[in-house]
């Protein structure tokens, strides 16, 4: 038996606005270790014996809610459950399941479309198919709620109510609020009250012998994306890219169902780097991810283009040119300053916008230097990230410097004097901003076999073959003697 406490997780992660978590106080009881927490940003804890608290994520909160009144943050619900571990009959029947039923103790903020795509409500109540109950006309204060909320606005004293894991004790749904949620919907408005109640969970040992994919499936982004289309699929590690609106935005949309963390990581360090550097990086919008890990997207504002690639093709003017090097600079400065690494910046991910600034965009496997991860499937597919993804292969298997993929695509610009001044102080900084991370182990004799065979191919083929170029390319960049020109 795991000496892990019991704690129920809900299955969903909430949009909430982060005035409401900040304000809450942090936790401050018993330590409750890593290995029982799921382990996303943001945690919210609620408990039968005292208020609500902030598990995790006090610095997001804090930085979220101090900018954008409004702006909302991920977070999982965490709770102790009021039915004993062993209880599974209380925990699983609904009528004894009500009796330990305890609501938390504080009120968040949520968009009523949100709550629709979390898949949370048990019926679709609208104005014109309420619930029928007895013979009380429900349709008659359908239409009351609808004109209330037309004239007042949502009351907060009102809030919907979502049992966590109430579903087979595991599943979140929506238990209070049917109607109000459809009613906000008709009538355009996009915040609501939400409070959270819990009584049993089903212990994770068992919730895995259940554990169906897709229980927890996240509603496609076209259920939030306006004119939602696919414009890219199938790339490596991401399924779809689609276009479309987010709350009026033009957007771009990335989902993956392989490097699902990595979605949740380009939202977290492309926000970071918005905020320290606006003009350069494009602003993330929102994503999303399902509770089982299955899929997740992030929606980044749409950034005009062309790209620096096609810019470069074309020739850049040497106003161009001084003016495209201040945007790089701006943006090296950041990265130094947040101790962000982004790894794949080349011209196709510097998009150059309507504003007149080169914006970055694919922040996707970037690391924070201060708590370096690396996505698990990354991780587990060694080829993908040490012989196919990112830049600087010249520097050897597992080494990146931003400043010195910058300073490189400078190298190709007009050299004008703002451009080597740029160039120069990127040099001068680059020694600081190396980060390595080897390939070791079990990796580094996988690489030697694939270096065996590339080179064998090669020998086997011969030079004239179309494919000898990328063959000695790739073997090159195993041995790590790959020279990028530039
Ligand atoms: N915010 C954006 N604005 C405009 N186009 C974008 C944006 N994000 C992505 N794209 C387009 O989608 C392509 C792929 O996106 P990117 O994030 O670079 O993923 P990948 O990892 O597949 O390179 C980009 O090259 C660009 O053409
Ligand atoms: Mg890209």
């Amino acid at each position: 038996m795991s000496g892990l406490p019991h704690l129920g997780i809900s299955s969903n992660v909430y949009p909430l606005e982060a005035a409401d978590l900040a304000a809450l106080k942090d936790y401050d009881g018993p330590p409750i270790p890593d290995e029982a927490l799921p382990d996303d940003d943001v945690l919210l804890y609620i408990r039968p014996d005292g208020e609500d608290v902030l598990l995790r994520g006090r610095r997001n909160v804090d930085s979220a809610a101090s900018g954008d009144a409004r702006a909302t943050l991920p977070a999982r619900v965490v709770f102790k459950p009021s039915i004993a571990k062993w209880n599974l009959v209380a925990t699983l029947v609904r009528t004894l399941r009500n009796r330990h039923r305890y609501h938390g103790t504080a009120v968040y903020h949520i968009s009523p479309r949100a709550v629709r795509a979390l898949g949370l409500e048990r019926a679709i109540r609208t104005l014109e198919n309420p619930q029928l109950r007895k013979n009380k006309d429900r349709a008659a204060s359908m239409r009351r709620l609808a004109a209330s909320l037309r004239t007042r606005g949502y009351d907060d004293a009102r809030p919907i109510n979502v049992m966590l894991c109430r579903t087979c004790g595991r599943t979140d749904s929506l238990r209070q609020g049917h109607h109000r949620v459809s009613a906000c919907l008709e009538c355009g408005i996009d915040r609501m009250a939400v409070h959270f109640s819990a009584a049993g969970a089903l212990p994770g040992c068992i919730a895995r012998l259940f554990g169906r994919r897709g229980a927890f499936a996240l509603p496609g982004p076209e259920t939030q994306i306006e004119g939602a289309r696919v414009i890219l699929e199938n790339k490596y590690i991401n399924d779809r890219f689609l276009e479309g609106r987010w709350r009026g935005v033009a957007c771009i949309v990335k989902e993956s169902s392989k490097a699902v963390w990595s979605i949740g990581n380009e939202y977290r360090m492309g926000s970071a780097m918005h905020a320290a550097a606006p003009t350069v990086v494009a602003r993330p919008l929102a994503w999303r991810h399902a509770a089982d890990g299955s899929s997740a997207w992030v929606a980044t504002e749409k950034v005009a283009g062309p790209s620096l690639a096609e810019l470069l093709e074309r020739g850049l003017s040497t106003a161009q040119a001084d003016a495209f090097a201040a945007d790089i600079l701006t943006l090296a400065r950041a990265l130094g300053s947040l101790g962000i690494l982004h790894r794949d910046l080349f011209a196709d991910n510097l998009l150059l916008d309507s504003d007149g600034h080169l914006k970055a965009i694919d922040w996707q496997l970037a690391i924070d230097r201060a708590l370096p991860r690396e996505d698990p499937w990354v991780k587990r597919h060694w080829k993908f990230r040490y012989v196919v993804f990112g830049v600087n292969r010249d520097l050897g298997l597992g080494v990146w410097n931003d400043f010195l993929a910058l300073a490189r695509l400078l190298a190709r610009f007009p050299q004008t004097e703002a451009v080597r001044a740029a160039r120069a102080e990127l040099e001068a900084g680059a020694g600081a901003m190396t980060y390595a991370d080897p390939p070791r182990g079990l990796d580094r004799l996988r690489l030697w076999l694939y270096g065996l065979s590339l080179r064998m191919q090669m020998l086997l083929r011969g030079r004239r073959h179309r494919k000898y170029a990328q063959l000695e390319r790739r073997w090159r960049t195993v041995r790590g003697e790959w020279k990028e020109d530039s």
